[in-house]
């Protein structure tokens, strides 16, 4: 339950960012067909959709597919693709990295890693 909340805590900053930046529009809000969502293993009904608005800025899609860098068009409860796999697993990595922090806040989000960016970078540019 204190994972979710955090999530969800994530999920809304980021939200307020997007929202900013699309003027509050609602695109996409719904699943592929408009249904619920059937094939959720770390996020809920009530939180999943803004954490997905926010993958897009904190991975830098806009230009390698947008939404569809995860998801396959037409079934987004497919796991075809290997990014969302590797996605929900990250999720539940945030997760856990938070709940280990004292104060029970939100330090760490996808963005703290990714910064716009597909592949974080494991060491610092070279310096010369
Ligand atoms: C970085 C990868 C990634 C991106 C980008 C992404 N998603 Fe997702 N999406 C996921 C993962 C992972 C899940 C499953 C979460 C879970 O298991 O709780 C999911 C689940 C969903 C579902 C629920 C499908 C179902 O029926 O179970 C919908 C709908 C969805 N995403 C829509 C979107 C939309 C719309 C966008 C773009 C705004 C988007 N996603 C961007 C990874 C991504
Ligand atoms: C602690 C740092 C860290 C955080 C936080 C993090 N990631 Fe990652 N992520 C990585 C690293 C490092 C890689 C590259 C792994 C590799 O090369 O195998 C990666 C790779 C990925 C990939 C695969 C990209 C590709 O090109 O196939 C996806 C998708 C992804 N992360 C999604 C997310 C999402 C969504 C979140 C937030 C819920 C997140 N990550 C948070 C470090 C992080």
């Amino acid at each position: 339950m204190r994972k979710i909340l955090l999530m969800v805590a994530v999920a809304m900053l980021a939200a307020l960012v997007m929202f900013a930046q699309d003027k509050g529009g609602k695109g996409g809000a719904k699943g592929g067909k408009g249904g619920p969502p059937k094939n959720l293993k770390v996020l809920t009904p009530e939180n999943y959709m803004d954490n997905m608005r926010a993958f897009v800025p904190a991975l830098g899609l806009a230009d390698k597919g947008g939404c569809n860098f995860c998801h396959v068009a037409d079934d987004r409860s497919a796991d075809t693709k290997q990014e969302k796999v590797m996605a929900r697993m990250m999720i539940q990595m945030v997760g856990d990295i938070n709940s280990k922090f004292p104060d029970g806040k939100v330090h760490v989000t996808c963005f703290t890693c990714h910064r716009g960016s597909t592949e974080p970078s494991t060491a610092p540019p070279a310096a010369n």
